[in-house]
């Protein structure tokens, strides 16, 4: 008997309590992932102390194991053109996305019979292939910004049969030629929403995203649309992303933007803040801090564990345009010594947005939301909408 395409993600998935609605899951026993694989994909790997992907080719045993399991798989780095060396990859821009993920994204959307949805980030095309099954080609439109990308999956797709509008452009315009839809959902992760997505969503209508603001990664925002053109959702859980590509930063160090050994124009000062907490890792703070100091970058030195200083770090805050701030923690200290250099205090911007956070009564990520206004405004919030926080 031949087995059923998509058996073993099904599989996979179901096992975890990953797969949960129908619907779904007979669409995802009906699409053979390994058909949305590319010649080579791209494996993390560490060489000379660096974190490259290096290529590997789509016949690799590893590869065809890991096709059926409930992992992403990275299928272009930097746009197509490796920029490592020996022909390994730096940024991973394209992917085939963690299955779990993927019917996360879709389950979350929460889509009716006849409803149209606008993807965003077509990427393989796999995930477009589910909506095709659920929705039917003729109600699904995806957007895909890399031409090869996009022309991959309309081979691909066209092979298995689907047919769906793949658009080659930028998803931040939407398609406004081809709306309004029901649902907008983005493989890809946004920072800032742009506004044209909520434009051709109707009322009532949901926007399922990996939104964050991009001082940690990614969490999937679902948020629905209402009569005034806003769009009010919560955040649910991990969804690390790659960025819009016009949202992306280059890879870089703080050493590109700290110049600790030339004090000339810093500020020394001391805080009673402890500098540790910038890079506090609960996901809440990591949301809230970066929404209230926006383009915040955070780096923590440890002190090596076998030395005196073990238990001390430096930690240091930058925001890639100017504006600098170091914190020197010691166990022993309960006022610290501060280094800042820039238009902005960091510093204090941080000890504000801890202040915020703290009277709130320190909201995990689960009690937090968001609200996105058309304008593009973004609002974060505690429990409901009208609890926005602020500085
Ligand atoms: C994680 S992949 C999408 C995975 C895909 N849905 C799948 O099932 O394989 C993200 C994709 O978004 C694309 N992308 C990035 N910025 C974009 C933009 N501004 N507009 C449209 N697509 C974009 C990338 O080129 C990449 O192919």
């Amino acid at each position: 008997m031949t087995e059923v395409p998509g058996a073993h993600v099904a599989r996979a998935l179901t096992a975890k309590g990953e797969l949960l609605d129908p619907a779904w899951h007979r669409a995802v026993l009906a699409v053979p992932r390994e058909a949305f694989i590319p010649d080579t994909v791209w494996v993390r790997t560490r060489r000379a102390g660096h974190t490259v992907f290096a290529p590997y080719p789509r016949t690799d045993s590893d590869v065809s194991r890991w096709i059926h399991q409930d992992y992403a798989l990275m299928t272009q780095v930097d746009d197509g053109e490796p920029a490592g060396p020996d022909g390994t990859g730096i940024v991973p821009t394209s992917s085939l996305s963690q299955p779990s993920l993927v019917v996360a994204m879709l389950q979350a959307l929460d889509v009716a019979d006849g409803e149209r949805v606008l993807e965003i980030g077509t990427g393989t095309g796999y995930n477009l292939a589910l909506l095709c099954e659920r929705l039917g080609d003729d109600r699904v439109v995806s957007i895909e910004v890399d031409p090869g990308v996009a022309e991959q999956a309309r081979r691909t797709l066209g092979e298995l049969g689907y047919k769906p509008v793949i658009l080659t452009g930028d998803g931040a315009s939407g398609a406004p030629d081809h709306g309004p839809f029901d649902h907008v959902l983005a493989t890809v992760g946004a920072k800032r929403l742009p506004p044209a997505w909520l434009e051709q969503v109707r009322p009532g209508g949901r926007v399922v995203v990996p939104w964050g603001p991009g001082f940690t990664s990614a969490a999937l925002l679902r948020l629905v649309t209402d009569e005034g053109g806003r769009a009010h959702g919560r955040l649910l859980q991990d969804a690390a992303f790659m960025w819009l590509r016009e949202q992306r930063r280059t890879v870089d160090s703080w050493r590109d933007h700290i110049d600790e050994d030339a004090p000339a124009g810093t500020t020394a000062g001391t805080t009673t803040l402890n500098p540790r907490v910038a890079a506090d890792p609960d996901p809440g703070w990591g949301v809230v801090v970066g929404h209230l100091v926006p383009e915040l970058v955070a780096h923590v030195a440890e002190a090596a564990a076998d030395t005196e200083a073990a238990g001390e770090a430096t930690v240091r805050l930058y925001d890639r345009a100017g504006s600098w701030a170091i914190g020197e923690y010691s166990p022993a200290d309960t006022s610290y010594e501060v280094l800042r250099s820039g238009p902005r205090d960091l510093w204090a911007e941080v000890a504000s947005a801890r202040a915020v956070w703290e009277a709130a009564g320190r909201p995990g990520r689960d009690r937090l939301g968001v609200t996105v206004h058309p304008d593009g405004r973004q609002e974060v919030w505690v429990d409901a909408p009208e609890n926005v926080l602020g500085v």
